[in-house]
């Protein structure tokens, strides 16, 4: 039988050998995990907010070689924007950024959006009911 071979850009090896915000976030504003359905695997997500915007972004990865590179990409990309800006950032980006992915590894970088999307839902049902005790005392 055949194997085929994965071909990545040179961004995506980079990210892949040097990844950038990788790690556990301790005093993170907002944390959520998201995970693959097409392959399992997981990403954990963590972001800290100043004035509704995103001042640090972390993450971990329980993915492949594409999915540490979409985990570095994203959080360098959501990192200064406002959290309205941050909500926008799609999977298209995450490959722009990472001068693109391989199509059977297009599912990471869905991961990485994914598991973005989901921390800042988070977040915001954090802000939500902080002011809603806010107004009841
Ligand atoms: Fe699962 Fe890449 S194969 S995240």
């Amino acid at each position: 039988m055949e194997r085929a071979f994965i071909t990545y850009t040179e961004k995506v090896l980079e990210y892949f050998k040097n990844p950038i915000n990788v790690g556990e976030m301790k005093d993170a504003d907002a944390v959520a995990t998201a995970g693959n359905v097409a392959c399992g695997d997981m990403m954990r997500m963590y972001i800290k907010v100043e004035k509704n915007r995103i001042k640090d972004a972390k993450f971990l990865s329980y993915g492949c070689a594409a999915n540490i590179a979409a985990g570095s990409a994203i959080t360098e990309l959501a990192k200064g924007k406002t959290i309205e800006e941050a909500e926008k950032i799609t999977m298209r980006d995450v490959i722009k950024h990472l001068g693109g992915l391989p199509h059977l590894k297009m599912h990471c970088g869905v991961l990485a959006a994914n598991a973005l999307k989901k921390v800042i839902k988070e977040y915001k049902k954090k802000q939500a009911s902080s002011k809603k005790r806010k107004s009841k005392s």
